[in-house]
């Protein structure tokens, strides 16, 4: 019995990453093992199964894992959604050792930033395609094979196609954010959508996160919206309303990455265009143009920002890389996290401090609102400068702040409205003061 529990222990707190592919039944033993070693910080769960029945599997990094806080920003990175696409699911894996063994190890920056922000790490959306991908025998893996989900579906094609409805709301006029809005049983009954795709809609509504990312492979870039054309052409650069902020989330990932931003990096492949690539970021339509995508999904259906991460050239690279690959990208992954305290936060009350959720927080010169979560709490990402945030709801009257923004942290900036029905009731209060005084000064 001795001998058991010295080895389970031995496994589950020397906190070792081992550098290697994790098939499905590692992958599940590799993120056990992080909640053995972490257990007060983190959680796993799953949002849901694979067309064969593998699980989405989620470690979750926080305080107090299970629950949102009110004030603390939610952030999630996804990994695989192509199956062959390895090394970002590796990379997701090894961030959840790295982060709980810092934590252990006392490390101020990894221990304000798991106290600060609830961190939601998926290595693989797609688990039935990388199984078949990882089943090829040899070392060179085949450009297309388990790309796609067990049904043949291609998971970042797969999305509500919202940038169609935007590009139209643009020009006509119409919602400008959460364009999903009421549509939850629509989704549940689309029969295109994969099983995949259906889990992570729903989680994307679920969970008020901020900020997220998806990892790929195939190139080197840091990849920002929009990534569908608005005149459906191939390439052709599609600025989001928050192109500033997003060029500037793309930049905190690829600085750190010192291939990425390497000016002088030769394209993948020969023949590849990579002209529309500068310091390591590029905007999707002006690369290459994407239908369905995730990235753009997670903007116009939620307030989350998300960028799409290309992290090597080989899409399952030899297992000897994998080290290598984790050096170039173990700064930037942290960093990207921290992008979620930017920009200006805080809460919509009332006058007696009910929160407000669902109110809007919008912001002159930028035509993409944000809505508050169930605690009234809000997170506003925003480059640095001077702004106009206004805060609104049904029934109350809006409120407008003048905002000074630095690089980081975010300022706070909570709002208290004042519900028209208080308004009218002060109205009719001042009328009724004014009525006897002039009936005083009057005499009658
Ligand atoms: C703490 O974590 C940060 C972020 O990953 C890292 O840059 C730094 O080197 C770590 N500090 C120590 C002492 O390991
Ligand atoms: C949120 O507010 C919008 C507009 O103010 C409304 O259309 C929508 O139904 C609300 N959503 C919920 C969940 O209450
Ligand atoms: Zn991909």
């Amino acid at each position: 019995v001795r001998a058991i529990i010295q080895t389970f222990f031995a496994a589950s707190t020397d906190g070792a990453i081992s550098f290697e592919y994790h098939r499905y039944e590692e992958l599940r033993k590799a993120l056990v093992s992080v909640w053995l070693q972490c257990p007060t910080i983190t959680r796993i769960y799953t949002i849901g199964e694979s067309f064969e029945g593998r699980e989405l599997l989620v470690l979750e990094m926080s305080d107090n894992p299970g629950t949102h806080e009110p004030g603390e920003p939610e952030f999630k990175y996804i990994a695989n959604m192509h199956g062959n696409e390895a090394v970002g699911r590796e990379l997701l894996i090894y961030l959840a050792q790295y982060l709980c063994n810092q934590y252990q190890q006392g490390n101020e920056t990894i221990i304000d930033l798991i106290h600060n922000t609830r961190i939601h790490l998926m290595p693989s959306m797609n688990p039935d395609g990388f199984e078949k991908a990882a089943s090829q025998p040899g070392e060179i893996k085949d450009w297309f094979v388990g790309r796609s989900n067990a049904q043949g579906v291609d998971l970042n094609r797969n999305f509500p196609d919202l940038d169609r409805i935007i590009y139209i709301n643009e020009r006509e006029g119409g919602a400008n954010n959460h364009l999903l809005q009421n549509m939850k049983k629509a989704v549940d009954e689309n029969t295109k959508l994969a099983p995949e795709t259906k889990a992570v809609i729903h989680w994307i509504m679920d969970i008020p996160f901020v900020l997220s990312a998806n990892l790929h492979g195939g190139d080197v870039v840091a990849n920002y919206p929009y990534d569908e054309t608005r005149t459906g052409s191939t390439h052709e650069y599609s600025a989001s309303p928050d192109d500033v902020m997003f060029k500037s989330l793309a930049r905190a990932y690829s600085m750190y990455n010192p291939v990425m931003s390497d000016p002088h990096r030769a394209p993948c492949r020969k023949n590849d265009d990579d002209s529309s690539f500068k310091d390591g970021i590029t905007n999707g339509g002006a690369w290459y143009s994407v239908p369905g995508g995730m990235q753009d999904f997670n903007y116009l259906s939620s307030n989350s920002f998300e960028i799409t991460l290309e992290l090597s050239c080989d899409k399952f690279p030899n297992e000897e890389t994998l080290k290598s690959y984790w050096e170039q990208n173990r700064n930037s992954l942290v960093n990207y996290i921290e992008q979620v305290h930017r920009g200006v936060k805080g809460f919509i009350r009332d006058l007696q401090g009910n929160p407000i959720s669902n109110a809007t927080v919008s912001v002159e010169g930028i035509d993409h609102d944000i809505t508050t979560a169930k605690d009234g709490d809000y997170w506003r990402l925003l480059a640095p400068g001077n702004y106009k945030v206004a805060a609104s709801a049904p029934g109350y009257l809006t409120v407008i702040k003048k905002v000074a923004v630095p690089y980081s942290p975010a300022t706070r900036v909570d709002f208290e409205l004042e519900s028209l029905m208080e308004r009218k009731e002060e109205e009719r209060e001042e009328l009724m003061d004014w009525w006897k005084m002039m009936s005083e000064t009057l005499n009658f």
